[in-house]
């Protein structure tokens, strides 16, 4: 008899993880359980023919161009991003995390109102040609909270809270050491004195500010909008060195 493969993905509950949540009580087994189903039904497998099953987790994988602020206050910003190697060559399929603040300098999970709701981040993949392209928000300079001992030593050193305005980044892709960085706002005031460090001229973004029109997807804005094209270089895996 032909042996062939099924490939299906569907999507588990969500609930938020503590002790009282809506799925305390729901064991992994069953989670488990309820995929497996709803792959049965909705492929009508009798599952007596059924050799060996297979199943993963995976984080969901955030469509090219699409807007990842959802709603979050902000400029519009359109970003270009693209991965390549030392050599030069794109990387494809490079896994790409992002995350950031909105115009009020506050990321979705300092928002308590929003609840489970994410917003201003996103995890996409590099196309072929090593881009990855989203619209967004600018984001803003914000202040590191200061109600612990990181303000007690901020007072105590004279020195402000402030962060420049930035877009967080963490690129993996296979064969190559992961990149965890940020891209800064050209231009921000607190470029120089940034409360953590982490400022590094390379690290500093070329963000376009344009009068309202075509935006570089094909969309007619009426607002002002920013632009930002970004080179990201991967250095290989190290392990794979020796
Ligand atoms: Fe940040």
């Amino acid at each position: 008899m032909a042996e062939c493969f099924i490939f299906d993905a569907v999507r588990s509950p969500r609930g938020r993880g503590k002790k009282d949540g809506s799925l305390h009580e729901v064991t992994a087994l069953e989670l488990a359980t309820q995929s497996l189903q709803a792959i049965r039904d909705r492929n009508t497998l009798d599952t007596a023919e059924l050799d060996d099953v297979i199943m993963g987790c995976v984080d969901p994988v955030g469509e090219q161009g699409a807007d990842i602020a959802r709603d979050a206050p902000g400029e519009p910003l359109f970003v270009q991003a693209r991965v390549r190697s030392l050599a030069g060559a794109p990387i494809a399929g490079a896994e790409v995390d992002i995350w950031q603040a909105d115009d009020d300098g506050l990321y979705d999970v300092q928002r308590p109102e929003l609840g489970n709701t994410r917003r201003a981040r996103a995890l996409m993949r590099t196309d072929r040609e090593g881009f990855v392209r989203f619209r967004t928000i600018a984001p803003t300079a914000y202040p590191v909270p200061t109600d612990g001992p990181v303000g007690q030593m901020l007072m105590a050193t004279g020195r402000h809270p402030w962060r420049p305005a930035h877009i967080h980044f963490m690129i993996r892709a296979t064969g190559f050491a992961p990149l965890i960085t940020h891209i800064f706002v050209d231009g921000d005031k607190y470029l120089d004195s940034d409360v953590v460090f982490g400022v590094r001229s390379s690290l500093i973004g070329n963000f376009v500010r344009h009068a309202a029109g075509t935006a570089p997807d094909g969309t007619k804005m009426t607002q002002p909008f920013h632009v930002l094209q970004q080179d990201f270089v991967l250095a290989p895996d190290a392990v794979q060195d020796y």
